[in-house]
């Protein structure tokens, strides 16, 4: 049984007045409901985890360095990520892998690293509307989950999250049947390489566009395990209704 997890990417917004925002959300959420992340900017790390402390929403960065120390001007390192009180860090987000040129190859390194320093990887994985449009998905996941995943994935440290890249912040989702079949084919990808146990074990969020009205049509998935969720989890307003329809699910 995989424990569905609803995940909030909050991009590059919010200062410490949007703490409120954290404090109200853990007001609605319970321990009986599924489980809650939220990755703020690194600037939040701290004072998330502070204010977050003994409630039932977990904290999680959003990029992370490959390399434990050095001269990376700018960069955080996953022991940094974890000293904060943080326990996930999302990794090879799109717009990492657009905007900051980041492969494969690195978003592997980086799970590597995060996984030294106690952290659950959030590993995206997506198409473009030329590959979708191209019918190369299924080929791109491919590649992508080969190449970002290193050996010694388990349930515990990784979590695949599919995010077709024409979906993010465009207010466009996929059909429920183009989720279906691409959560399923990363399931039987993730089985194949890892195992039944392991890649049965391993939980599947979808992205792009999930908001309060769409969230349960999406979770009737059987291999949707949650989402990870950028506009609609910046208030507690749009993301509660969302965590509950995950935990109805
Ligand atoms: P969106 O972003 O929910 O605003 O589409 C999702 C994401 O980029 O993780």
């Amino acid at each position: 049984m995989r424990r569905k997890l609803a995940a909030g990417n909050w991009k590059m917004n919010g200062t410490a007045a949007a703490l409120s925002e954290l404090v109200e959300l853990a007001r609605q959420v319970t321990p009986a409901d599924a489980e809650t992340l939220i990755c703020p900017p690194a600037p939040l790390l701290y004072p998330a985890c502070d204010k977050l402390r003994g409630t039932a929403i977990a904290i999680g960065a959003q990029d992370c360095h490959a390399q434990p120390a050095g001269a990376f001007t700018g960069d955080i390192s996953a022991g940094m990520v974890a000293d904060t009180g943080a326990t996930y860090v999302i990794l090879g987000h799109s717009e990492r892998r657009d905007l900051h040129a980041e492969t494969d190859a690195d978003v592997a390194a980086k799970a590597g690293a995060a996984w030294g320093a106690g952290l659950t990887a959030i590993i995206c994985i997506g198409e473009s509307g030329e590959d979708r449009t191209a019918d190369r998905t299924l080929d791109v996941i491919a590649g992508q989950l080969a190449g970002s995943l290193p050996d010694h994935a388990t349930g515990e440290n990784t979590v695949i999250a599919y995010e077709p890249i024409w979906a993010i912040g465009t207010g466009k989702t996929p059909t429920l049947d183009q989720i279906i079949e691409v959560h399923d084919f990363i399931r039987a990808r993730l089985t194949g390489r890892f195992g039944q146990q392991t890649g049965d074990a391993i939980r599947l969020l979808y992205g792009g566009s999930v908001k309060p009205d769409n969230a349960a049509e999406i979770f009737t998935a059987e291999n949707v395990d949650g989402a990870l969720v950028g506009g609609a989890s910046l208030k507690a307003a749009d993301f509660a209704p969302i965590i509950k329809a995950l935990s109805r699910a």
